[in-house]
């Protein structure tokens, strides 16, 4: 089996500056992947290659084993790219957008395509604009339609370039609903985006880009593992002793941690904390996060 996206020592200069230098990866087939970094890390960049809108300086790039360049019309069709930039022709109605980007890819009109647009924008709560013009959307709505884009003609390969970026709590919800019905029916996912818990939540593997390298790359969980920990905080009244001083990681904000390793010593930091005399006015166990990961390796 090909992997769905497999990119191979890619380098891309912009006249002096290089955006991408020298990235590797794959993404295997019915992966959700999530590609992070800071603003200017290379994500689009890699994106756009991805999409043959790109030329890249060296190496070379696939989706679902189809080279980027050299098949192109093939490789274009196995991807659904959710851009990070809103452009459209704001005379068109929300449904001939749709059936534009089909008739792209040489899907013939009619019912069969007419009845998955009507699902798509149902899916997106976008039904009631379909005959609306684009410049009549919110700037919400018309990422949402962006996601009814790429989704037409029904690609292997969804690429979603910050796809909730002003993108309302509800819809968030719903748009990750829906992806992962896609994803649960075979369709691969890469997905960037710096709203950190989702990709927390959502994917089973993450890339961390910094200035055109990627800096990690592993599963979530061991990710996490490796570069955040579990914590117990407490606010109190009173002196800590001085074990618990030593025992302490840092204090921030009248927050004192304190690292834990499973939920056994959380009753034993506490009965400790009890013994010495403090009072507890405030608790929280606070589990390993990727912005804590994230923070870590943009500074290493
Ligand atoms: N057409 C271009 N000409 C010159 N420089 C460019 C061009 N496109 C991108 N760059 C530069 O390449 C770098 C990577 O940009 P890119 O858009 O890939 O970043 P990103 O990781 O997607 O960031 P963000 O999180 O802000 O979307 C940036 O420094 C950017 O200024
Ligand atoms: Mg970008």
């Amino acid at each position: 089996m090909h992997p769905a996206i497999e990119v191979v020592g890619v380098e891309k200069r912009f006249g002096q500056f290089t955006a991408l230098a020298g990235v590797s990866l794959q993404v295997q087939q019915g992966e959700f992947f999530a590609l992070l970094g800071p603003n200017g890390a290379g994500k689009t960049t890699l994106i756009s290659a991805l999409a043959g809108l790109t030329r890249v300086n060296a190496g070379s790039l696939k989706v679902m084993g189809l080279d980027v360049v050299d098949q192109y019309q093939e490789a274009r069709k196995a991807l659904g790219i959710v851009p990070q930039e809103i452009v459209f022709d704001p005379f068109f109605s929300v449904r001939e957008t749709l059936r534009f980007q089909a008739g792209y890819f040489g899907i013939a009109r009619g019912a069969v395509l007419d009845s998955w647009i009507d699902e798509l924008l149902a899916k997106l709560s976008l039904s009631d604009k379909a005959d609306n013009n684009m410049r009549q959307l919110s700037g919400g709505m018309k990422r949402r339609v962006l996601v009814a884009q790429a989704l037409v003609h029904r690609p292997p390969v969804i690429v979603l370039d910050e796809p909730t970026a002003g993108v309302d709590v509800e819809l968030r919800q719903t748009l990750w609903g829906f992806i992962r019905e896609l994803n649960a029916k075979g369709h691969t996912i890469l997905l960037t985006t710096h709203y950190l818990e989702e990709a927390q939540q959502l994917c089973s593997r993450i890339a961390m880009m910094k200035q055109g390298r990627i800096v990690a790359m592993d599963t979530t969980e061991h990710l996490l593992n490796a570069f955040s920990e579990r914590v117990l905080r407490v606010k109190i009244d009173g002196e800590l002793s001085v074990a618990l001083l030593q025992a302490r990681a840092k204090q921030d904000g009248g927050w004192h941690f304190f690292p834990i390793y499973d939920y056994d010593e959380v009753e034993t930091r506490l009965a400790q904390l009890r013994a010495s005399g403090v009072h507890i006015t405030n608790l929280e166990v606070a589990e390993p996060d990727l912005e804590e990961v994230f923070v870590k390796l943009m500074h290493k």
